[in-house]
């Protein structure tokens, strides 16, 4: 069985000046999951690593760098999941960690419940001595600037998602064994109302993992991807015999029509099949399998990388 590590850096219509950051930032996050796959860790280890790397990085809306809500506080959601057993964990509205997918993994493996938000995540978080950091701390001085333009126009800013929202990271993997896992993260959409949670914590909608069909991670409109449970969705379609590919390309379609949502989603199956697909504009995403290191940005857009062997430390 071959390991494979795929990861998204947020579907939106990412502009010229973010571009290049988006996709090195895809790829960088990717080998990082890969590498705890080559070194023998679990899939779940991989995702919570690769969408580390991606909270860190500040070109994506997540973790540092993450969007501000319409009071100009961070307001992060996030989401782990297991495909061997289907344990997950989440946390919604949390501001003061720099990494909520680990928080989330915590969750899981800590409490008896799956979703603790906002005072108890945090509660939580001083509990098991999980670092604090403000949330200022998390916020870039460019998002500053866009929530300062931005501020008067929350309304046009949530019903045109594809052209002004920063969107959400994720990651699914296969490990040698064939076990699944899925991670998702996000800072949620610019200006959102104080509270307000999209699909990334939410099972079944910004992820879902289960040994038996595969683990897929969504990224795009929260509203839409929860009132059609994403990623289930997907899972759904592959389970009735569809390829991942198929199974994501008809299910965004379906929010599309249904629910005017556009978004993405990335899949990886146990035997090692991968899918990588969105309806906005752009969408960064990479992934490593046994032949190489992929990315891609733009639609139909599928590249192979030469310097692999040189970027994975093993
Ligand atoms: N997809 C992230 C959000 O809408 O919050």
């Amino acid at each position: 069985m071959s390991a494979v590590m795929v990861v998204h850096g947020g579907a939106w219509a990412i502009p010229h000046d973010l571009a290049e950051a988006s996709v090195d930032g895809v790829k960088v996050a990717a080998c990082e999951g890969f590498s705890v796959l080559q070194r023998g860790g679990s899939a779940l280890d991989a995702v919570e690593a690769a969408v580390r790397a991606l909270e860190d990085n500040t070109v994506f809306d997540a973790g540092h760098g993450a969007v501000l809500n319409a009071d100009g506080e961070v307001e992060l959601d996030a989401i782990i999941m297991d495909g061997r057993t289907l344990a997950s964990g989440a946390v919604s509205s949390v501001n003061n960690i720099a990494n909520p997918v680990s928080l989330a993994r915590a969750v899981m493996e800590k409490t008896a419940h799956v979703l603790l938000t906002s005072r108890g995540a945090n509660l939580f978080a001083e509990s098991i001595g999980m670092a604090t950091v403000p949330g200022d701390t998390l916020v870039t001085e460019n998002e500053r600037k866009a929530w300062r333009k931005n501020k008067n126009f929350a309304t046009e800013v949530m019903e045109d998602f594809n052209c002004q929202a920063h969107d959400t990271v994720g990651a699914v993997a296969v490990d040698s064994a064939g076990n699944v896992a899925c991670a998702t993260s996000t800072g949620g959409i610019r200006n959102k109302m104080v509270g307000r949670v999209g699909d990334s914590s939410i099972i079944g909608a910004g992820g879902y993992a289960d040994n038996l069909i595969g683990a897929v991670s969504c990224t795009g409109h929260g509203e839409s991807i929860l009132k059609v449970t994403l990623a289930r969705l997907i899972l759904s379609h592959i389970e009735q015999g569809k390829s991942l590919a198929d199974a994501s390309q008809l299910s965004l379609q379906y929010m599309g029509d249904r629910v005017r949502g556009a978004g993405g989603a990335i899949a990886v199956s146990p035997s090692g099949q991968w899918a990588a697909t969105f309806t906005t504009e752009r969408m960064a995403w990479s992934a490593v399998d046994h032949d190489g290191l992929w990315y891609g940005l733009d639609p139909n857009e599928r590249l192979k990388e030469q310097w692999y062997d040189h970027l994975l430390p093993l």
